[in-house]
């Protein structure tokens, strides 16, 4: 249709990477096209910390669960949520902080917008992206060696550099499974339209498949277990107020 919707329709994480650096202008040009997107009352509520200090990106690759992407990318960021800034302005107003979840959220609704943008800035410069939410799996630990004060809360990680494999394109739901016209429609429906899905992931998945359970079974078992239960508490100690 255009290239920017054929860049869109060919995103995948990119998991292994080329030693290759990438240039201070691209990573410019990419943080500037983040900041454009859309903001809440243009509250503009994160910031990104690049981590360029091999050891403390060494220390990354543990506290995120053991991925070696975010030691080996040509850069590795944290995209955060930033209320500090507010609470700065707050300060100098004489004025007490007093935001509640509405503010975690719009920090987390502004943080996602601004990473997606500068992931689409990147992507269209040839580079591959990795999300790393594994990085909420040690947020104290994280949070202290990056230095991160009362009112930013690091979200996720972001590796980026250019691809050293060109994985196939994971297909995403069926269209009418998640596009839906002036209401929500049944539960039958909802899961028949589900159904179809399973055959398409174990397709894509191929040989590495082989034995998994279905990806609705997949879905049932992960969201049956509590996972990172300690974030809201970490959240807290940051300073949000979570209700
Ligand atoms: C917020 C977020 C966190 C993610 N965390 C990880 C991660 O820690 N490690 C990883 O290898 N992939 C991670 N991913 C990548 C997803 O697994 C991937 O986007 C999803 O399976 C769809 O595949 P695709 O991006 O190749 O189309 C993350 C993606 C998102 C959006």
């Amino acid at each position: 249709m255009n290239e920017t919707i054929a860049l869109l329709q060919k995103h995948r994480s990119i998991r292994s990477f080329k030693s290759l650096p990438i240039p201070e202008e691209h990573i410019l040009a990419a943080v500037a096209s983040g900041q454009m997107a859309s903001s809440s009352s243009n509250i503009q509520s994160y910031c990104l910390i690049r981590i360029t200090d091999p050891r403390k990106r060494q220390t990354l690759v543990e506290l995120t669960g053991g991925q070696p992407k975010v030691a080996e990318s040509g850069a590795f960021f944290v995209v955060c949520g930033d209320t500090r800034r507010h609470r700065l302005m707050c300060e100098k107003h004489e004025k007490k902080y007093d935001a509640k979840l509405e503010a975690f959220l719009l920090a987390l609704v502004d943080a996602t917008l601004f990473a997606q943008n500068l992931v689409l800035a990147f992507e269209s410069l040839g580079y591959g992206i990795c999300f790393i939410g594994g990085l909420r799996n040690n947020l104290p630990e994280s949070g202290s060696l990056l230095e991160i004060p009362t009112g930013v809360y690091p979200f996720y990680g972001l590796c980026v550099g250019s691809p050293d494999h060109e994985p196939p394109l994971r297909p995403r739901l069926p269209l009418e499974a998640v596009y839906f016209e002036d209401r929500y429609p049944p539960d039958d429906v909802v899961l028949g339209r589900l159904e179809a899905y399973n055959g398409a992931i174990r397709e894509f998945e191929g040989d590495r498949g082989e034995g998994r359970s279905s990806w609705i079974q997949r879905m049932a078992e992960k969201f049956s277990r509590p996972q990172r239960t300690d974030i809201a508490a970490y959240y807290r100690s940051q300073g949000a107020d979570l209700g």
